[in-house]
């Protein structure tokens, strides 16, 4: 069976066609990120515009080829994300499923960030920890089972990647700052700056950062920040790491399950990975690092899971949503 998956829920346009005999056919993804650039952050109202121009053109790459005809169903993402955004993928798959008369699937695209790491590798077993850092989510989630997920902690202010790009521009780094302050932390110093830890040691697993970009924001008041920003970026790193590490542990001893999985454009990160490779060492847990196509937004994970759910009805109601919590799939 072959799953048409379409992906518009933030500032990434994809399409990709998964076949659940062979796996994925093809994928593709358009990032909008040179045109957020200039303004810092995501712009909601150019984003949607971008998805309507772009569709098409991912689309007729995003199907490899393949007759549109002998694709067996469309998925979609219907939330969380921007709505506006959204509304672009959905009103685009609706058009598809009409004029081919193919069922719609609109999937939740958390669940699909769960779901990824099967893409790479599909081995994994029921249960596993997945530990999704975003620019957009943090969250720890305890993945029971197909359609069975905890939410077991979770960011209570910004998303860890949120925090890192925030960071990035009181340094003045390019937009998104993750890999930017990533690659100025390697020649800083990560114990220069006592940057605080928030919520460390409290005893759920939720997470905090708007404390940390604030004592980040303070030091570097007064500062020749180009003198001091590998130092700066080196510390902060290292409080975020700090925290990460500590929050998983307690996740790994709390669940007992015995594999992480990462997905996210955080996980791209080489020193957070060092850190938990550290942890799998010392605990006896195994961690995933899904290829990054896989770990930051795409449509693969979309077709996939479409290809899991069962046929909806009223599929030409609307069914986007800014929010869509996981316990309510
Ligand atoms: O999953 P993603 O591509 O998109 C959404 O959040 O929608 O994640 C992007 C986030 C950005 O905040 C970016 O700064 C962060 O992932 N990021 C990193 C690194 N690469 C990307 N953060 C820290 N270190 C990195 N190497
Ligand atoms: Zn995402």
């Amino acid at each position: 069976m072959k799953t048409l998956g379409i992906e518009t829920s933030c500032d990434e346009t994809a399409v990709a066609l998964y076949d659940s005999a062979s796996g994925i056919i093809s994928e593709t993804v358009y990032s909008q990120i040179d045109l957020h650039k200039k303004y810092g952050g995501v712009v909601p109202e150019l984003a949607s515009r971008d998805h309507c121009e772009k569709i098409i053109d991912v689309f007729n790459e995003g199907i490899g080829g393949v007759d549109i005809h002998k694709v067996d169903r469309i998925a979609y993402t219907a939330g969380p994300g921007l709505l506006g955004a959204l509304i672009v993928g959905e009103s685009f798959a609706q058009g598809l499923a009409f004029a081919l008369d193919k069922p719609l699937i609109p999937v939740n695209h958390l669940e699909a960030h769960f779901l990824s790491p099967f893409l790479d590798f599909p081995e994994i077993q029921y249960p596993f920890t997945s530990l999704l850092i975003s620019g957009g989510h943090s969250l720890i989630v305890d993945v029971k089972d197909f359609e069975d997920y905890e939410i077991i902690g979770q960011s209570l202010d910004d998303a860890v990647g949120e925090a890192f790009d925030k960071v990035g521009k009181l340094l003045q780094l390019p937009y998104p700052g993750g890999p930017h302050i990533e690659e100025a932390a390697k020649n800083g110093d990560p114990v220069k700056y006592d940057f605080p830890r928030p919520m460390k040691n409290s005893d759920d697993l939720n997470l905090s950062f708007s404390g940390l970009k604030t004592a980040v924001l303070y030091a570097t008041k007064d500062l020749d920040i180009s003198e001091e920003r590998s130092n700066i970026s080196a510390s902060f790193q290292e409080a975020v790491i700090d925290v990460l590490s500590t929050k998983i542990k307690k996740a790994m001893k709390q669940t007992g399950n015995k594999s992480l999985v990462m997905a996210g454009g955080v996980a791209a990160n080489k020193k957070i990975r060092a850190a938990l490779d550290m942890l799998e060492e010392k605990e006896g847990f195994k961690v995933f690092y899904p290829s990054i196509k896989h770990c930051t937004d795409n449509a693969a994970m979309i077709a996939y899971l479409g290809s899991l759910k069962t046929e909806s009805k009223n599929i030409y109601n609307s069914n986007v949503r800014a929010r869509w919590p996981v316990s309510e799939i």
